[in-house]
């Protein structure tokens, strides 16, 4: 993964910090892209006014890079945690407030607005294309492809009525597509706010987790960051049913 970042005063306050910049390729990739190769699109840092990020920056292999950014979609001074494009296209709307209606648009807005350039329908298309070509992989908890002992007994509490996660997250891509007010709003985020409920697969590799990436670990969602049950029951677990209840979701 090559990391193109920051030009003007970010290079400089980076350039201050010690952190090794690269410049943009000199060939760019996206200019003679024929649209057969859609990831080429999101990978090259020309495709960027003044060349210095692309989408894989902060997305790279299309998942996350863990970092919170303060995109201006929703307002300014309300940073999240980037979001996985794995399953963005299947789970509409986007974006963690839901302010782009789907992933589709997410890609238009963020190649005008993150990227800041105009560029033509058929790159945004061929994005589409790589979003839509983007499969989870298998967790390294999986013994074998199967969910481990622990990770079952998490399964059956997930889908209980005594924890009711599966009532926002049901099974196939485990999201009811629907926003809710579900006690995670933080100082930066205004009263109305309510937040999309996200996919859960491929948890794994997403952390840390919440909009604002105030969990660092799925444990920390369950309990640190769930005052008074509001996500999902979990008060009445036992460690060892947290424990297997995590082995679950990180199983997924
Ligand atoms: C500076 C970092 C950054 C760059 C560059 C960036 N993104 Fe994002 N992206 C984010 C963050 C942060 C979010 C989550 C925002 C939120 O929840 O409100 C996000 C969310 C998304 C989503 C919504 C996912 C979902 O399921 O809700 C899509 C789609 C997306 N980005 C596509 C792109 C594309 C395509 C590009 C390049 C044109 C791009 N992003 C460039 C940081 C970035
Ligand atoms: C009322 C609907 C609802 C219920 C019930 C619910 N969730 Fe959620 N879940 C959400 C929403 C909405 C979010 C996003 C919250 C945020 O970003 O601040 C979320 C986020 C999460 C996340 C973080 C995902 C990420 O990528 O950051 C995990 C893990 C999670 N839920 C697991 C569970 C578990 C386990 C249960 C049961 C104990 C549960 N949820 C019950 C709606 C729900």
């Amino acid at each position: 993964m090559t990391w193109h970042i920051a030009s003007g005063d970010s290079m400089r306050s980076l350039l201050v910090m010690g952190i090794p910049y690269q410049h943009a390729p000199e060939v760019s990739i996206v200019r003679t892209c024929s649209c057969a190769c859609s990831c080429s699109c999101l990978l090259g840092a020309t495709i960027c006014h003044q060349g210095w990020q692309s989408c894989a920056s902060c997305h790279p292999d299309g998942r996350v890079d863990g970092l919170n950014w303060d995109l201006l979609n929703d307002g300014p001074g309300n940073p999240k945690n980037t979001k996985s494009l794995v399953l963005s296209c299947q789970t509409p709307p986007a974006m963690s407030l839901g302010v782009r209606g789907s992933a589709e648009e997410a890609v238009r807005s963020g190649l005008r607005h993150t990227l800041f350039a105009k560029r033509h329908e058929s790159e945004a298309a061929a994005i589409d294309a790589y979003l839509r070509s983007l499969r989870p992989l298998p967790s390294p908890q999986l013994l074998k492809g199967a969910l481990n002992k622990s990770a079952l007994r998490g399964k059956a509490l997930f889908e209980s009525t005594r924890t009711g996660c599966s009532t926002c997250h049901p099974p196939g891509l485990l999201t009811d597509l629907r926003s809710y007010d579900v006690g995670t709003r933080a100082s930066y985020d205004k009263l109305t706010d309510k937040f999309d409920t996200p996919t859960l697969v491929e948890l794994w590799r997403t952390a840390p987790y919440l909009h604002d990436g105030s969990a660092a670990t799925v444990l920390e969602v369950l309990t640190m960051r769930n005052a008074h049950d509001r996500h999902g029951r979990a008060s009445n677990l036992s460690r060892r049913q947290l424990d297997d209840l995590c082995a679950y979701l990180l199983s997924l």
